[in-house]
């Protein structure tokens, strides 16, 4: 029991640094928490107006993902769902903001390329077309969420499947706002400054 639990916690420990809160403070950018939709993400980074900032959270949330499972692949191997599943937690519900964490888009896809890369390309160029077709952060993110199951099953990882389906649904769960916000047509658009 120890290698499983040893994995969960390093992937919690490092999915729940809430990279998002600490750079904008860090930057004198204010509280994250109190600007724009109030998530952690790098979409609402770049509401600061700081697309340096928002860039550093996208790659710093994706790479703790990454880091999580590729440490537990090294140190614990046979364990890496774990790992991913905990960084996933971590990011979503941190400890140490109140369990009040992100909606998981960035740090899914480094978990998803470290678990299996074909299938963290097909994540990353659902996300990146969808993000310059539609403009609308939330949309590429559930989109490029939902595609990761069905690009492991297309690609034979079998043993991905399942786990990926519960992160992805945990997305669209954590995405309900927005969803909301969709449906009355008020979500925001990125690189503007209002809907
Ligand atoms: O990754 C989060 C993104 O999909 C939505 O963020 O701030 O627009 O709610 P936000």
């Amino acid at each position: 029991w120890i290698a499983p639990t040893a994995a969960l916690l390093i992937g919690y420990l490092l999915g729940s640094i809430p990279f998002g809160v600490i750079l904008t403070r860090v930057a004198g950018a204010g509280d994250l928490r109190t600007i724009g939709s109030g998530n952690i993400g790098a979409t609402n980074v770049l509401r600061t107006g700081r697309k340096g900032l928002a860039a550093a959270t996208l790659l710093l949330d994706l790479l703790k993902g990454l880091a999580a499972v590729l440490v537990v692949a090294h140190l614990f191997p046979g364990d890496e769902a774990l790992a991913a599943a905990g960084a996933f937690i971590g990011h979503c519900y941190p400890v140490w903001l109140r369990f009040r964490g992100g909606k998981g888009v960035a740090t899914l896809m480094g978990i998803v390329l470290a678990l299996h890369w074909p299938a963290g390309l097909v994540y990353a160029a659902v996300w990146l077309g969808l993000l310059a077709a539609v403009r609308i952060s939330a949309v590429a993110g559930m989109a490029a969420a939902a595609s990761a199951p069905l690009a492991a099953a297309l690609m034979g990882q079998f043993d991905l499947v399942l786990l990926l389906l519960a992160l992805a649904l945990i997305v669209l769960w954590k995405h309900g706002d927005n969803i909301e916000r969709l449906l009355a047509g008020t979500e925001p658009r990125i690189g503007r400054a209002k809907g």
